[in-house]
């Protein structure tokens, strides 16, 4: 079966670190990213920590394989920067139609003033590129040489594999509210986000689909611009200690309060059966690397409970430190499994 990782507001919620999560705790057989260079994910596990923009975070389990989807773009630099840096190119696969980003994509995007400058776009080339695909002028994988060794057909792949029985992470990058389609347009990427985006990115009809797992961190963060209900001003947010760095570009990024309305609207737009809480710690200092429910301090317990009694949809794993070990996990409790 399929389970599928979505993001659930602006991007960085922490999918990358529940991802190299469920890949250590499940050992999906294979590992599935959309997307493209533009989303970072940060995984922590060992004392090591890599920041990565392309290929999925459940690299951190050797025995599942990864891949990227029709749907995804890359550069050719980044994938293989990134295969070298975790040691995984022996168990990469890409799909024959993964769009390729050049460099003339990326010189085009960055001299876009609109993106740039009105919209904030993190400059990686991808909108120019998807915009080349539509119009049936992007090359692809396939066209190139060097990548022969890694393309396959990937929808074909995951089929037979789930027909076999296998489990398979799809892990989805930025948020909901990013969307092309259902965020806050012009103010999104040049995708849609949402689970219905991922199954179209990977070539899989929704028939096996098990989980969609929405990932909300314990407070907003968006980078670029847009709206964000309930902006702290920067002093506001430090004092706080909510300020974070964007992975790619380097950005400050906006900090505001948990979104419920938001958060909300995003289980309906992804059909969520589980939500999963990143970043508990921030919020309640005490539950810094706290592995079990029942030692969390009682504020942040209640927190937690108020939270699944509005969203409605069981809260199965719960994030309190950087490690990808550093998760409450509630499935066997909440869900029987
Ligand atoms: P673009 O996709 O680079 O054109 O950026 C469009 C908007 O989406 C900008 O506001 C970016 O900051 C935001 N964005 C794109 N990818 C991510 C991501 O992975 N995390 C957070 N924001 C993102
Ligand atoms: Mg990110």
């Amino acid at each position: 079966m399929l389970n599928i990782l979505v993001g659930g507001f602006y991007g960085d919620e922490g999918k990358g670190k529940i991802a190299s999560y469920l890949s250590l705790k499940d050992s999906p057989h294979i590992a599935i990213r959309t997307g493209s260079i533009n989303a970072g994910h940060t995984v922590c596990y060992n004392n090591n920590k890599w920041k990565i923009r392309i290929i999925p975070s459940a690299f951190v389990n050797k025995s599942t394989k990864l891949m990227l989807g029709p749907g995804a773009l890359t550069s050719i630099a980044e994938l293989i920067k990134e295969l070298k840096e975790t040691n995984s190119e022996d168990r990469f696969f890409m799909d024959y139609h993964v769009g390729i980003i050049t460099e003339k994509e990326i010189y085009e995007e960055r001299n876009d003033e609109n993106l740039m400058k009105s919209v904030g776009s993190t400059g990686q080339g991808v909108g120019y590129a998807e915009a080349k695909r539509i119009l049936r002028i992007l090359k692809l994988a396939k066209d190139y040489p060097e990548l022969s060794k890694y393309t396959i057909d990937v929808p074909n792949t995951l089929i037979e594999e789930i027909e076999k029985g296998s489990e398979i992470l799809a892990e989805g990058t930025q948020g909901t509210y990013l969307s092309l389609y259902h965020g806050e347009y012009p103010y999104v990427t040049s995708r849609n986000t949402t689970s219905s985006g991922i199954l179209s990115e990977i070539g899989i009809g929704p028939k096996y689909v098990k989980d969609i797992i929405i990932v909300f961190k314990s407070f907003v963060t968006r980078v670029g611009n847009g709206p964000l209900e309930g902006e702290l001003n920067e002093e506001e947010a430090e004092k706080l200690g909510l300020i974070e760095i964007a992975t790619v570009t380097g950005r400050k990024r906006r900090v505001a309060p948990f979104n419920i309305k938001l958060a909300k609207k995003a289980i309906q737009l992804n059909t969520a059966t589980q939500v999963a809480i990143t970043k508990l710690d921030a919020l309640f200092k005490d539950a810094y690397k706290v592995r079990e429910y029942e030692k969390l301090p009682s504020e942040a317990k209640k927190w937690i409970e108020d939270l699944e009694d509005q969203l409605k949809v069981p809260i199965t794993l719960i994030g309190t430190g950087e490690d990808a070990m550093d998760t409450i996990d509630l499935r066997k409790e909440k869900l029987g499994e």
